[in-house]
Order: C-alpha cells, then sequence, then structure tokens
C-alpha cells in the first residue's frame, strides 16, 4: 500500500479549505500538516486551532509533523485538535519512548521522525514502539527544498530491519519529493510520499497525483 501526502505548507494559506478539498479531490490519501515553532527549526507555521479548523474540512488522515522543541507539552492539544499521526522528532525528545507511549495512549498513531544528520542508530532503539517513521530528506523548516539522497539509504536499511525483526510500521519520506524522483523513493522501501511544492506547485494536482501514483 503506498500513500500520497500533500503538505499543505507549499498551500495557498489564503484558500486553505479549498486547497485541502482540491488535493482530496486529486487523490490524497493523507494531509500531512507541518507545525513549526521558530525555535526547533527557524521557520513559524500554524498550531492547534488552525489544525482544529482543517479537521472539519478534510474527510482524510491528518498526518501532523511536529518540529517544535517541547513537543512533550503538546501532544493531547495536537490530538484533541484531530491529528491522526503524530511525528515527533527523535532530537527534540528527552525521552521518545515515553513520548510515543503517551501518543498512542491519546489514541493517535506515533510517529518517529530525525533530520538527515542525524545516524539511523538513534531511532533504532524504537522502531517497535511505533506506527510510522518519518525519514527527512530535506532538512526541516522550509518546502522547496532540494532532495538529500542519502535518505535513501535510511529507508533501505529500516524497510529491512523491519523485515528481518518482523515489524510492521510504514516508512514515510518527506522533503524534495516529486514525479521525477518519486520512483526511486518508493524502490527504496518508502510507504508514505510527504510532497509539498512537488503538488501545490503544479498547475493540475489531478494530473500531478496521478503521474505519482503510476510510480509508485
Ligand atoms: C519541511 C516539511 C515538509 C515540506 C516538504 O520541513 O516537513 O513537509 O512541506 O516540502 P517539499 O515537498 O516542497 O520539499
Ligand atoms: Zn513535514
Amino acid at each position: 500500500m503506498k500513500l500520497i501526502a500533500p503538505s499543505i505548507l507549499s498551500a495557498d494559506f489564503s484558500r486553505l479549505g479549498e486547497e485541502i478539498k482540491a488535493v482530496e479531490a486529486a487523490g490524497a490519501d493523507w494531509i500531512h500538516v507541518d507545525v513549526m515553532d521558530g525555535h526547533f527549526v527557524p521557520n513559524l507555521t500554524i498550531g492547534p486551532p488552525v489544525i482544529e479548523k482543517i479537521k472539519k474540512v478534510a474527510t482524510k488522515p491528518l498526518d501532523v509533523h511536529l518540529m517544535i522543541t517541547n513537543a512533550d507539552d503538546y501532544l493531547k492539544n495536537y490530538i484533541d485538535a484531530g491529528a491522526s499521526t503524530l511525528s515527533v522528532h527523535v532530537e527534540a525528545c528527552p525521552n521518545p519512548a515515553e513520548t510515543l507511549r503517551e501518543i498512542r495512549k491519546l489514541g493517535a498513531k506515533a510517529s518517529i521522525t530525525f533530520n538527515p544528520e542525524t545516524p539511523i542508530e538513534k531511532v533504532e532503539p524504537f522502531l517497535d514502539q511505533i506506527d510510522m517513521i518519518l525519514v527527512m530528506s530535506v532538512n526541516p523548516g522550509f518546502g522547496g527544498q532540494g532532495f538529500i539522497a542519502s535518505a535513501l539509504d535510511k529507508a533501505k536499511k529500516l524497510s529491512q530491519i523491519r523485515k528481518e525483526k518482523g515489524l510492521h510500521f510504514l516508512i514515510e519520506m518527506d522533503g524534495g519529493i516529486k514525479t521525477d524522483n518519486i520512483a526511486e523513493v518508493s524502490n527504496s522501501g518508502v510507504d508514505v510520499f510527504v510532497v509539498g511544492s512537488g503538488i501545490f506547485l503544479t498547475p493540475d494536482y489531478k494530473k500531478t497525483i496521478g503521474e505519482m501514483r503510476g510510480k509508485v
């Protein structure tokens, strides 16, 4: 099962509801929501009140990616607002096992994520405690950046570990994915493709998502 999750970071925020409806009509499986605090990353986006409104418009699951320093203080806020899956950065969690446990306890799917420069060893201890792992293929903070190819090796390794250990987490990748590299990303074992500018900055979302689906 391969899933496409448009990232609304590159949507027109003045028409957010329409943009969400448009990508859903175009075939999106999930809606990826980037939460930034101007501290963990040098950019600032949206928080629980906006997600609550998005939840009223969206019919697909909300895949919420927290790029914030003190995620532990806000898990309940994001899950109550409507997050189906919550991704937390290993770099920002003092005790990831506890954070992941808490996310599940609050009723969402637990996902761990890690930056391009963070080695896979930092997330390996948690692979039996997650529903998904998000491999960052750009440095978090902005849409429209170039794809960092070392993410492919990380996905391959995770896919191998998943098989060896009989685990069932999904592998998601985020950053720099476009129609021209999505096949390669898919071949590395990725199940969920986060695509921001590669969808929202194209003129025909349906055509773009259709092309992507044909390649994965
Ligand atoms: C980056 C975000 C991404 C971003 C991806 O910090 O996590 O979700 O929207 O955008 P593109 O697809 O344009 O690289
Ligand atoms: Zn993201």
